[in-house]
């Protein structure tokens, strides 16, 4: 141990208690491992230290089931927001039990505790005078009679042109946007052109605590934050704090607890914070415990783990918030970069990316899988955690993480202990000879407690992967104590009978007691990052749980002499190269459909609300870009019969059709309206594009198209078969 780790350790006080949170994951989707790297298993591996340490210790999380995202995704997937949220918290809970995060609680948002508890907080800052009303003018969508929030509003970009921009992003191009920006803005909701209507809204006034945060953060916090948090707190005050709304006009979140603020609620960057709070308060009441001191009591220690995209709500907004309604605020928020995968950014709209889910399903439900591949994704993870920048991911880094480090060193050396125990000191714990310990032995004695003391070190600075690293190098280092040793060789030193010597045997001993105690304190150290092969050494070594607690480690006295240990199992298995090949292949098949898919939805030339009114002029040589035999095999054309026909409301042009296509009716919205009464359609046969995805006009979802052919004079003509046909009959 330097010097330095020495004074390190020294000057660290241990705090009464802990309060570590994860940021709450959009209930909105599948989570990659990107998410899972940046806030959970950083903060696992912390937490399962801290608990090892015995310290007072509350981990929590949940679902974040509020904001624009919920009712997107509800329209993507054609259901209600509330089955969005009731299917992917599951998801998301399941996915982390499956990957041994050990949240004290994983609660949610919808949760009535956390609707209460967002209320009183508003409640508060708004009575004590902490918030700021101020009135704007926002887009409004007449058809629909609601505000529009910004990912309601579609456009095109102005940067690149995309027509399927969103009024906070382009997708295409990455552009923040605002949707004043956006060209031609459309609502999602009706297809109408939104108009700007004035609407008032509660603030909270950074720019009045500027001074605070300022010392707050970059004095106080200066030293012991993270380089890349600073920095964005830094370039975030220096631009100028301003006031930042905390409502919103939307009728999806926490309601705004105030008479005059009917259709508002809260905004979720405001509300899901505090989640935190709402999951300690139910975490507290299920197990009979008092939450307050840990939101109130200077002596708790505060951690928020997350991903550098949170960083500005962590460390400024809500902190302001916390302090402000006379909570703690955070002691510190190692936020972390991000995991690129194979090359590229992930991205859940690129389908670019590794879902918790998948690897659960391909890797751990898989045969020859289990907890153990659990542990091998987490390895692979924390040995290339972004903590100062971003990091990759590929599939052949993860094989020979596994392959070669944790099945190679750690398992290898865990591996060879047993089996030369078994074989050579009777499947039991030998007894060292202390009159025959030799420097090496001393020196190994001497390596684990340093380790101890410096992975500790590490881990209390929030550095898991360099502590991890120090695990794997202690696994080294015995299996050079054991290769320096060679107890195999000195078994063949026997005597006139063929019985090993007394000299050897006690050599033999020597060597297999300090491996045998180095597999012990492995499990110790281990057990942080990787709980399932903790567990499981400790199965082998016949021991209870209890002894990974942290301050075993560094003792050699772990097995008591005598003991007689179980036979060897392995540890890990190899990840093969048809795995890796199986996982790129699939990866780059999901790019391939996804863009498939993102071209249907949003095709150039610019895509539009309603469907375009036909132009009267025929040009026959126009030809679209030649396609080849696939392309035209995508489209599914079938026969279909009307069975009913309505005029849209408020659309000149637009009709709104029942068809009958053998399997079901589907509603089609169509642009004909000019061109056909709606009760001449009826009972008619058309041709369908039947796999045309959904979209809606003017709130209604379109889910197909029908085929019309132009006339000479502009009219259009329906193109059906030349005589009755079984409504769903393929067109080819
Ligand atoms: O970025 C996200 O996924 C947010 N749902 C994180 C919220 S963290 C906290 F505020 F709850
Ligand atoms: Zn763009």
């Amino acid at each position: 141990m330097t010097e330095q780790d020495t004074k390190r350790t020294a000057e660290r006080t241990v705090p009464k208690r802990y309060l570590i949170t994860s940021a709450l994951p959009y209930a909105n989707g599948q989570k990659h491992i990107g998410h899972l790297a940046g806030a959970y298993i950083p903060a696992d591996v912390y937490v399962r230290y801290l608990r090892a340490q015995k310290r007072d210790v509350v981990f929590v999380c949940g679902s974040d089931e509020h904001g624009t995202a919920i009712p997107i995704q509800a329209m993507k997937e054609g259901t209600t927001p509330q089955a969005i949220i009731d299917k992917y918290h599951v998801i998301m809970k399941e996915n982390f039990e499956d990957l041994s995060i050990s949240f004290d609680i994983y609660d949610r948002t919808s949760n009535p505790i956390h609707h209460e508890t967002a209320q009183e907080f508003f409640t508060d800052l708004n009575n004590k005078g902490d918030l700021e009303i101020i009135e704007s003018e926002q887009y409004y969508d007449e058809a629909a009679q609601t505000f529009l929030a910004d990912r309601y509003i579609k456009g095109t970009c102005p940067n690149c042109g995309f027509n399927g921009a969103y009024g906070d992003q382009c997708e295409k191009c990455g552009t923040s946007l605002s949707p004043d920006e956006l060209i031609n803005p459309v609502s999602t909701l009706s297809g109408g052109a939104p108009v700007k209507k004035a609407t008032k809204h509660w603030y909270l006034p950074l720019n009045k605590h500027e001074d605070w945060l300022r010392s707050w953060i970059l004095g106080t916090h200066g030293h012991d934050w993270k380089a890349n948090v600073l920095g964005q707190c830094k370039s975030w005050i220096d631009a100028g704090l301003q006031p930042r709304a905390v409502t919103r006009d939307l009728d999806w979140g926490v309601k705004v607890p105030l008479a005059d603020a009917a259709g508002k609620v809260l905004y979720v960057w405001f509300d899901a914070p505090i989640g935190y709070v709402s999951a300690t308060k139910q975490w507290a009441l299920n197990e009979g415990k008092d939450w307050k001191p840990y939101w109130l009591d200077k002596e708790t220690k505060l951690v928020h783990f997350i991903g550098k995209d949170n960083i500005v709500f962590h460390c400024i907004i809500f902190p302001l918030m916390l302090r402000l309604h006379g909570y703690i605020v955070p002691e510190n928020v190692p936020a972390n970069e991000f995991m690129n995968l194979e090359g590229d950014k992930m991205s859940t709209s690129r389908a670019w990316k590794l879902d918790m889910q998948d690897y659960i399903d391909d890797f751990i439900k898989k045969e020859n899988g289990g907890p153990q591949l659990a542990d091998c994704l987490r390895y692979y993870l924390i040995s290339i955690l972004p903590e100062t920048k971003d990091s990759e991911f590929t599939w052949k880094g993860f094989q020979d993480a596994v392959n070669s480090e944790l099945v190679s060193i750690f398992a290898n050396f865990v591996n060879r202990t047993f089996v030369l125990m078994h074989k050579l000191t009777g499947g039991k714990v030998p007894k060292y000879h202390n009159d025959k310990a030799e420097p090496k032995d001393n020196n190994l004695i001497a390596d684990i407690k340093t380790a101890k003391a410096r992975i500790e070190t590490l881990l209390e600075e929030y550095k898991f992967r360099d502590a991890l690293f120090l695990v794997i190098d202690i696994a080294r280092t015995g299996n050079r104590y054991m290769q320096e040793k060679e107890p195999w060789i000195k078994a063949r030193t026997v005597d006139a009978h063929g019985a090993v010597t007394a000299e050897a045997q006690a050599e033999i001993d020597n060597c297999l007691h300090l491996c045998l105690q180095l597999c012990a304190n492995l499990a110790v150290f281990i057990n942080p990052f990787l709980p399932n092969t903790a567990r499981k050494m400790c199965h082998l070594m016949k021991v209870v749980d209890k002894m990974l607690d942290w301050e075993n480690a560094g003792s050699m006295k772990l097995l008591s002499v005598g003991y007689s240990l179980r036979a060897p199992e392995l540890l890990f298995r190899k990840i093969d190269d048809s795995e890796v090949s199986y996982q790129v292949e699939k990866l780059k098949a999901g790019l391939e459909k996804s863009k498939m898919e993102q071209e249907k939805n949003n095709p150039q030339p610019a895509q539009q609300a309603e469907a375009p009114a036909p132009t009267s002029s025929i040009d026959t040589t126009k030809a679209i870009a030649e396609i080849q035999y696939d392309d035209f095999a995508k489209l599914d054309l079938r026969i279909g019969t009307i069975t009913a026909a309505e005029k849209v409301e408020k659309a000149d042009k637009l009709l709104k059709l029942s068809v009958d296509l053998g399997a079901g009716q589907r509603t089609i919205v169509s642009g004909i309206a000019q061109h056909f009464s709606a009760e001449s359609l009826v009972g008619k046969q058309v041709i369908v594009v039947a796999n045309l995805a959904p979209r809606k006009m003017r709130g209604i979802e379109s889910q197909g198209m029908i085929l019309t052919a132009e006339q000479p004079d502009g009219k259009l003509i329906l193109v059906n078969p030349d005589s009755l046909t079984i409504n769903g009959s393929n067109v080819r």
